[in-house]
């Protein structure tokens, strides 16, 4: 009997939850909302499409009655405000600190062993908010940003060449941002260095409509994406549940690899049932360090505005 939780039942969190339930990745998803019925109602829909796309994973949905959640495997944290046009993802962390610490605590208490993937922005920050009031060990709490950015940088890049988005392999590094670093020195298409297949100015301009990939779409819709941002923390959830041990960038706790420390930062790691069961260091050139050392700088910047609040609280 497996079970995963999704907080927050909003675009991101319903829709995460319905991947999960559609590729029956569980027995059991409980999605829980604090907002009266919301949750019921959003977990009500999933489940009656059921029968028509033949799945049975059961979805149940809970106002915020976290006993339900009772012995999850993986919770995954959505809850928060999304942003605005005009605001930053920075712009979130009052607010959302608050609710990620107290979801965090009511969903430890009844599933002590989860592993938690946290979706709330900013994100590398809010990973950090969950890491303290889990009080469990890093490789057990992570954030899911890079799947989503190398999402966008290899749809972008499937565009411009004209093919399939299936065949393009990326890696990024770094926070969940502006700075983000997409690499192009790690990015193929069926094997092939991508530097091959496109110009320098195209691969830049593609590079640069990455990193602001989230801006353009809460310029478009007015609030931010959900269906690629859900659908990515569900490919963390199949990889953690059937131990598949597929190499991501996610949001990792680093302890001296990339000559980082005590930061939560995008790199790449294997992801199985224990969680992060490897970071894996890839030797940069001078350049992308510099890129991955002003996006740790910008990390770091808002972690120190939490550790500020938390200190004056
Ligand atoms: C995004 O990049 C919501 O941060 C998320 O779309």
């Amino acid at each position: 009997m497996s079970k995963v939780t999704v907080v927050g039942a909003g675009a991101v969190g319903a829709t995460c939850a319905d991947d999960i339930a559609q590729k029956e990745l569980c027995n059991e998803v409980i999605l829980v909302d604090i907002k009266e019925n919301f949750a019921e109602g959003k977990a009500l829909d999933i489940w009656q499409v059921s029968p028509i796309n033949s799945f049975d994973t059961r979805v149940k949905g809970s106002t915020n009655d976290y006993s339900m959640t009772a012995g999850s495997d993986v919770v995954v944290i959505t809850s928060g405000m999304p942003r605005k046009p005009g605001m930053s993802r920075d712009d979130l962390i009052s607010v959302n600190a608050a609710i990620v610490k107290s979801v965090t605590e009511n969903v430890i208490q009844y599933s002590p062993n989860a592993i938690i993937i946290v979706v709330s922005n900013p994100l590398d920050v809010m990973t950090y908010q969950a890491y303290l009031s889990a009080k469990m060990p890093s490789t057990r709490v992570m954030g899911m940003a890079g799947i989503l950015d190398t999402a966008r940088y290899r749809a972008f890049l499937a565009e411009a060449l004209n093919c399939s988005p299936k065949d393009i392999q990326a890696m990024l590094l770094g926070g969940h941002g502006d700075t983000m670093v997409p690499l192009p020195r790690y990015t193929t298409v069926s094997g092939i260095p991508v530097t091959e297949l496109i110009d320098a100015d195209k691969l830049n301009a593609i590079i640069e409509r990455t990193k602001t990939g989230g801006g353009e779409i809460v310029k478009l819709l007015g609030t931010s994406a959900w269906y690629a941002p859900g659908t990515a923390a569900a490919q963390m959830v199949e990889s953690i549940l059937r131990d598949q041990k597929r190499i991501f960038p996610v949001c990792t706790w680093l302890q001296g690899e990339y000559g980082l420390k005590d930061i939560y930062l995008g790199v790449p790691v294997v992801l199985g049932k224990a969680g992060i069961e490897r970071i894996i260091e890839l030797k940069l050139n001078a350049e992308e360090m510099q890129l991955l050392n002003d996006s740790a700088k910008a990390v770091k910047e808002v972690m120190n505005v939490l550790d500020n609040m938390i200190a004056s609280a």
